[in-house]
């Protein structure tokens, strides 16, 4: 894994101080009296490490790895606009789009504005964002994890090419009152279109005039325009913010038509919050560098090959969808940033699901199975907007009290020698992320912790977060298969199956 020298040193302590604790018990590392060291915080935000297999010396090799790495360096360019997506020559420009200078620039104050009409807009009942992997799924989850803070016009998001996907939408929908948002950065992706082109032809069997009710997100308006959206119905952001980085842009359209302008610019808020934490806070009490880090630590050193997150908030749910995208698209890489094959695998594989639902579930495998797989348990210690009375009080601390007893019972484990069906191991990592209560505020604090994950880790291991070559082959290949040309480069099991289906 490691390029010169003093990083094969610290390579070689990390491995050996795997195996070191390998022999360790976090029951027993975790009655250590310093402890309480690996609990990290930044505002409410709390980030209990305590159940983590690391102690003082291997997270200081962790910290030594980082700086071997230039992660302090790395981070300046990516927040200065260096252009650090090589394979594309591009800056990256997610964290600009939560600076309050964004907040105040005129292409904000009108996208603003743009919702606000919407939302006070009493023809228009529902907005359908049409748009696929980053420009559907930051937007579908946090529309769902501010339900309590939407009071715009209902929002479908429908991203499958599946033909179901947009009919089931449409069943709900009056053509007269409904506005389409096409959100593609590219504005060339194909299930996006073809749910857009399906779009405005239900639009023009109603008789509505797609013009009118069909708007574009996107960083290619020329191709938006060429498509046929209306110059003045489109809104840009800059080619330097990736799909699964862009929550934050113009593609976050559809999120605020339902919350306000206002929430949405105090999630943004939050998320600058956690950039400058991020900037300015030493390496050994920044929460992102940290669980960067413990990223690290576990796939690189502790054979991790996946990870968990379970969020105990049901309207959390699909954050696990998102966090998967962000980090598999942008570590789920090969070769490192000069085009080398890397020694060692890079992300995880990401999955997870909204607790307490996952313990009927699959957490049977987390607690017996013989795979160690890390987690990370999220929980606001409050209930959410609307719920904060005595009733949705007493439920949310069962559910809080449901996300603890789990970090414990992982941790712990229970001995039953003689009924080995009953004995649980324990010795399973988790990271309890708490916070106050769910806001615009503390959601994009969070959203924003989990995104710097993401790009700490990808610079330790020295992977381009920015790119995602790896989606292209299949895409072209069923451009090829679409448009009915040569066969000569497919399998003979592709050819038959080509056979059955067009015999259908
Ligand atoms: O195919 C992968 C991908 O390019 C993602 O990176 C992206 O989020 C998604 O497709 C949608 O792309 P676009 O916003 O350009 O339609």
């Amino acid at each position: 894994m490691m390029a010169h020298h003093s990083n094969q040193q610290i390579h070689n302590a990390l491995q050996d101080a795997a195996r070191r604790l390998a022999d360790v018990n976090l029951r027993d590392l975790m009655t250590l009296p310093e402890r309480g060291d690996l609990v990290f915080g930044f505002e409410d935000l709390q980030v209990d490490c305590t159940r983590q297999p690391i102690d003082n010396d291997s997270l200081s090799l962790l910290l030594r790895l980082a700086d071997a790495r230039n992660l302090a360096d790395q981070l300046d360019e990516m927040f200065s606009g260096r252009p650090i997506n090589l394979s594309e020559n591009r800056p990256v420009t997610h964290c600009a789009l939560r600076q309050p200078e964004r907040l105040q620039s005129e292409t904000y104050k009108e996208l603003c504005a743009f919702a606000e009409n919407v939302r006070a807009n009493r023809n228009i009942t529902a907005v359908v964002n049409l748009g696929v992997g980053g420009s559907d799924l930051g937007p579908a989850m946090v529309t769902r994890a501010l339900a309590g803070y939407h009071d715009g016009p209902a929002c479908h998001f429908v991203s499958n090419i599946c033909p179901t996907d947009l009919h089931d939408a449409l069943t709900t929908c009056d053509p007269a009152k409904t506005m389409f948002i096409v959100t593609s950065k590219t504005f060339t992706t194909t299930e996006t279109l073809a749910n857009a082109t399906r779009a405005k032809a239900w639009l023009q069997a109603y008789g509505v005039d797609a013009g009118a009710a069909m708007v574009a997100v996107t960083a290619n308006a020329d191709r938006a325009r060429e498509w046929g959206i209306a110059p003045s119905q489109i809104f840009s952001f800059a080619d330097g913010v990736g799909g699964r980085y862009s929550l934050w842009s113009a593609v976050g359209l559809s999120t605020m038509i339902a919350i306000g302008s206002h929430a949405f610019s105090e999630m943004l808020t939050g998320a600058h919050a956690m950039d400058t934490h991020v900037r300015t806070a030493d390496f050994d009490r920044n929460v992102a560098v940290i669980m960067g880090l413990l990223r690290v630590w576990h796939r690189s050193y502790l054979n991790a090959q996946s990870y968990g997150l379970m969020p105990y908030d049901q309207r959390l749910g699909k954050m696990p969808s998102w966090a998967q995208q962000l980090e598999m698209e942008s570590n789920g890489k090969g070769v490192n940033r000069q085009g080398q094959p890397l020694d060692s695998p890079a992300a995880p594989l990401i999955w997870g699901a909204a607790g307490t639902n996952g313990q009927h579930s699959f957490f049977q495998w987390l607690h017996q199975g013989k795979d160690i797989v890390p987690i990370d348990i999220l929980i606001a210690l409050r209930p959410a907007k609307g719920l904060d009375n005595p009733d949705g009080q007493k439920y949310h601390r069962m559910l809080a009290i449901n996300a603890l007893a789990q970090a414990e019972a992982l941790a712990l484990g229970a001995s039953n020698p003689r009924t080995p069906h009953r004995n649980f191991p324990g010795n399973r990592p988790s990271i309890l992320v708490s916070w106050d209560k769910t806001t615009p505020y503390t959601l994009g604090r969070l959203l924003a912790l989990y995104e710097h994950i993401t790009v700490i880790s990808g610079f330790v291991w020295d992977v381009n977060s920015f790119d995602q070559w790896g989606v292209e082959l299949g895409k072209e290949m069923a451009n090829s298969l679409q448009s009915g040309g040569t066969l000569d480069q497919f399998s003979p099991a592709a050819k038959a199956f080509l056979r059955r289906l067009n015999r259908t």
